[in-house]
């Protein structure tokens, strides 16, 4: 039984409920993380603090706790729920008001939730297939590093992907790579990992953050810079990466093979030094 976090205490999954007045369920006013856990280690929990705090800025929520107090609670629900690692969902909304209008309510206290599910303790990196993505057109706003819940067009995209067979949809916009549905997008050119640059135009993510760092310290070479259309088809490897998803290969893009067709030598490079870091997480030798 998943144990979850709303509002102060902390209740079986199935119980937690909320009004539905609260301005989430109508209007999907409210920001969210999703932090990895291993080896019951909240995963690089500042700099999900630090863009929970980011995005609650940019939509002008107040923040309901200080730093030490979301890590107490999340430290609490994670050892609440079995499996030493976990995926942490946390989400905040403006809260609940009297009736509906689209203006900001006046002294509501936002409503705070938390769950965690588990994720599977070890990947078969030898055994990895990769996956198939296709492009689709960025139809989302222009605040997409706010980690919003408002998540309509990822969702219709996600589900285009599905339709489609494969399993994430790489976005669009004038002619240039942003990210993934769910992800962020590296690839592979002229053998230098590129990933597109922070900005309004995608989720800054932390799996990405720490690929870039894990690069610039194995010597691996690594810029951030535009990815064009073609640039993506012409890319030797193509990774997705995410909290979830980790690094992802993409081997085959709207209906062409990338690369080889299997999972590249960098992807594999990347991955052993990936796990390697999550290997001193669980060892308590990195944060
Ligand atoms: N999503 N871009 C988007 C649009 C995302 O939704 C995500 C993650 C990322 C990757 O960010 P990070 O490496 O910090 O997980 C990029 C989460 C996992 C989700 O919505 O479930």
């Amino acid at each position: 039984m998943l144990t979850a976090y709303l509002n102060g205490s902390f209740l079986p999954l199935e119980a937690a409920s909320i009004s539905v007045m609260d301005r989430g369920f109508l209007f999907g006013d409210g920001v969210y993380e999703v932090i990895p856990v291993y080896a019951g280690k909240l995963f690089r929990l500042e700099q999900h603090l630090q863009r929970l705090q980011n995005s609650l800025d940019g939509v002008r929520i107040g923040n309901p706790l200080k730093p030490a107090a979301w890590r107490t609670l999340l430290e609490d629900l994670v050892s609440r729920n079995s499996g030493s690692d976990q995926a942490v969902y946390l989400q905040v909304t403006r809260g609940v008001a009297p009736k509906r209008d689209h203006a900001f309510p006046v002294d509501t206290r936002p409503t705070v939730f938390a769950m965690s599910n588990p994720l599977p303790a070890s990947r078969d990196v030898a055994a990895e297939p990769g996956i198939h993505a296709i492009t689709l057109p960025d139809i989302r706003w222009q605040h997409c590093n706010i980690k919003a819940i408002t998540l309509l067009p990822n969702v219709i995209l996600r589900q285009q992907a599905v339709e489609a067979d494969t399993a994430e949809a790489i976005l669009i916009r004038d002619g240039y790579v942003t990210e993934g549905a769910a992800s962020n997008i590296f690839i592979v050119h002229n053998g230098i990992l590129v990933t597109p640059p922070k900005g309004p135009a995608l989720l800054p993510g932390i799996t990405r953050d720490l690929i870039i760092e894990l690069a610039a310290g194995n010597a691996v070479p690594c810029r951030e810079g535009d990815i064009t259309v073609a640039e993506l088809h012409a890319a030797s490897e193509i990774w997705l990466t995410s909290s979830t998803r980790e690094i992802s290969p993409v081997v085959h893009l709207d209906d062409e093979a990338v690369g080889d067709g299997r999972p590249g030598p960098a992807w594999k490079h990347m991955t052993a030094l990936f796990q390697a870091y999550k290997s001193a997480i669980r060892k308590g030798a990195a944060a």
